[in-house]
């Protein structure tokens, strides 16, 4: 299965047809069979451990996945790859609109994600990007670009899609909204021990800055902030580990699905 978007798929839709998408009907005034498609929202601060929960849920389910952080990373890394200056906005939602990017699979596990046609996904992890992607993501043309790219991956038999407005702004009628969150210590610990376990050098007290400037930001923004929505289910996952999360998820899930 390939999740290849043509460019006529890539081209913006605008007024009606955009809007019509986000509420799941074709532009046409048809159904889609989008519309009927569940959604499980995750939505949580760096290091919250969302990409493990959302990715063991959606194996568990059977459901597409979708990491909505990568798409602003990977937006990052072409503009840095492309030397495009953070100031410059239009270029960057330029490239937010028509960058190539592709996920092979919209499984969790096995997925790639391509930029150009390229596998970009190691690089995506790197902390200068997620910075970089960070900062633009205050911007919300961008944001609005992005969209459609999300809302596009809503498809049968469901999708868990995490990220950071998951299910304030883009999946507003999700099925499930989860607000995940662990305290910054231990999420500077986590990520500690994942850098130390793949053999790269990491500081605790540098991470723990890093991730309290990345809150900040994504906390504080004008557009779409972190916050919970109104109609989540909130999990400390401080002290739980990844098994408890996942079957704590599944259970809300299964009274709803
Ligand atoms: O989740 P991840 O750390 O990969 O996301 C990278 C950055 O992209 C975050 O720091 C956040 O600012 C931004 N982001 C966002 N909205 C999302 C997902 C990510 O603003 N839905």
């Amino acid at each position: 299965m390939s999740d290849v978007q043509s460019t006529a798929e890539r081209t913006q839709k605008k007024g009606p047809a955009r809007a019509a998408e986000a509420s799941g009907r074709a532009a046409t005034g048809k159904v889609a069979d989008t519309a009927l498609a569940p959604v499980i929202t995750i939505d949580g601060p760096s290091g919250s451990g969302k990409g493990t929960i959302a990715c063991a849920v959606a194996e568990e389910l059977g459901f597409l996945y979708l990491d909505s952080g990568a798409l602003y990373r990977v937006v990052a890394l072409a503009s840095l790859n492309a030397s495009i200056a953070e100031d410059d906005t239009e270029s960057l939602v330029n490239l937010a609109e028509t960058a190539p990017i592709e996920f092979t699979r919209s499984l969790c596990g096995d997925s790639e994600v391509l930029l150009d046609g390229q596998a970009v996904t190691q690089q995506l992890r790197n902390e200068g990007v997620g910075d970089r992607a960070s900062r633009i993501a205050t911007i919300e043309s961008l944001r609005e670009a992005l969209l459609e790219r999300q809302l596009r991956m809503r498809r049968q038999p469901g999708l868990v899609a995490d990220g950071r407005d998951m299910g304030t702004v883009v999946f507003p009628d999700a099925t499930l909204k989860i607000y995940l969150t662990a305290s910054a210590e231990i999420r500077a610990k986590r990520r500690h021990k994942q850098l130390i376990e793949k053999g790269m050098e990491a500081n605790i007290a540098g991470l723990l800055a890093d991730i309290n400037e990345r809150d900040d930001r994504d906390y504080n923004r004008a557009v779409a902030p972190l916050v919970a929505a109104d109609d989540a289910i909130s999990i400390d996952s401080s002290a739980l580990t990844i098994n408890e999360v996942v079957t704590k998820v599944l259970d809300f899930a299964g009274n709803r699905l």
